[in-house]
Order: structure tokens, then sequence, then C-alpha cells
């Protein structure tokens, strides 16, 4: 059984890359290849509650270090659980957040060591990493209006920050994939939803070696 494609989507708020990854979910599964999506903080009970503690509860004090250990342990359940079963049965799996997520919001934004990131993800995924990342640029001004007319869904603890944070959010995502250009791509998510579409699934006939389309 060859091992399922593994794909994440990663970004800041009001990125996008929730209906990109969905969007990629259809166009695998018209290709007739099973397909899973998951979330995260979420997708497993675990998941969920970290969720819960990690963005609304925002009376409980969390440092960065602390949030990133509950991120990871939540992120190794899921790994356990959901997306190794999944990639060792041939599914392909496409997750809206992974390991970047901690390594941009509590490593590069809020300042915790780089180098223990890194050891607790290791710790928490093991050799389960992502084929292809896709983070979704999209200027903070653009991103914010965005989120602004999204109604009745509450700020969570990242979302409230200030736009500095989601400045370096921002900067944070270009940073990583400067150091690794080929796991991950930067996708302008500045545009009309089929265009992104449009370059994402290039990359993804490329990565599952077909020839593009005219
Ligand atoms: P989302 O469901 O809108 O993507 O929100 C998840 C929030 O949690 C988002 O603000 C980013 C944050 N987050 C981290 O700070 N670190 C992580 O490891 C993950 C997975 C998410």
């Amino acid at each position: 059984m060859t091992r399922g494609l593994f794909i994440t989507f990663e970004g800041g708020e009001a990125s996008g890359k929730s209906v990109q990854a969905q969007a990629l979910i259809a166009w695998l599964r018209a290709r007739d290849r099973t397909a899973l999506l998951v979330h995260e903080p979420g997708s497993t009970p675990l998941g969920e509650r970290v969720r819960d503690i990690v963005l609304h509860a925002k009376d409980v004090p969390l440092t960065p270090q602390a949030q990133a250990l509950l991120f990871s342990t939540a992120r190794a359940q899921l790994v356990h659980d959901v997306i190794a079963p999944a990639l060792a049965a041939g599914t392909a799996v496409v997750a809206d957040r992974f390991y970047h997520s901690t390594l941009v919001y509590q490593g590069y934004v809020q300042d915790a060591d780089p180098r223990g990131l890194r050891a607790i993800t290791d710790f928490a995924v093991g050799e389960t990493r992502p084929d292809r990342t896709f983070v979704l640029d999209v200027p903070v001004a653009t991103a914010l209006e965005r989120r602004a007319h999204e109604t009745g869904r509450p700020w969570d603890r990242f979302e409230a920050g200030k736009v500095d944070f989601h400045e370096k959010v921002r900067e944070g995502y270009l940073a990583l994939a400067r150091e690794d250009p080929g796991h991950l791509i930067v996708v302008n998510g500045d545009r009309d939803q089929l265009a992104i579409e449009a370059d994402i699934r290039r990359s993804m006939e490329e990565l599952l070696g077909v020839p593009s389309r005219p």
C-alpha cells in the first residue's frame, strides 16, 4: 500500500486556508483519491478540549511555552489516532494548520525558544511530516477586514491580537518558507478564490507527477 499524501495549509487569520483546504479535498476526491480533512486544534476529543482552553478560556493565563505544549499534546493524539493510520491506509490527509502554526505563533511571534519547539514537535509527530505546505499569504489589513465581516463568531485569544501581532505572524510564515522552499509554498491569497485554487492545483499536479492541463 502506498502511503497517502499529507498536505497542510497555513497562514494568518482569515487567510482563506480553510476554504482552500476544502477545495483541495474536493479536487482529490474528484480524482478518485480517498481524502480526509482535519483541523487543528480539533479533530479529536482531546483536540476539541484543547481548543476550548487555548482559544476560548481567556481567563486562563497561558505562557507561550504552555500554549506550545498544549497544541503539541493535541497534535500527538491527532497524529496517532487519525493522521498516521489514514496515511498508512493510502488516504490523502489535508490539515488546516499543523506544527508550522506552533513555530510561528508561539515561536516567531511570542519568542518561545525555536529549538525547544522543534524538539517537542519531533516528540509529538515523529516521522509524520507534511509532503507539502501551502502558506496563504494575505496583507494584514485585508485579513482583518475580512474577519470583521464574519459575524456571530467571537474573537479568540489570538485573533484578538493587535495589528503588530498579525504582521509578525505573516512575517514568521514568510521566514519559514524562505528556510524550506522545497516544502513550503507561498500562495498569494489576496486574489480571487479560483485563481488561488488554480495555483494550488498546479502545485499538486507537479507533486503527483501529473502533466498540467493547458
Ligand atoms: P483557526 O481555527 O481559525 O485556524 O484558529 C486557530 C488559532 O490557534 C489561530 O489563531 C492560530 C492558533 N494556533 C497557534 O497559536 N498555535 C498552533 O500550534 C495552532 C495549531 C494554532
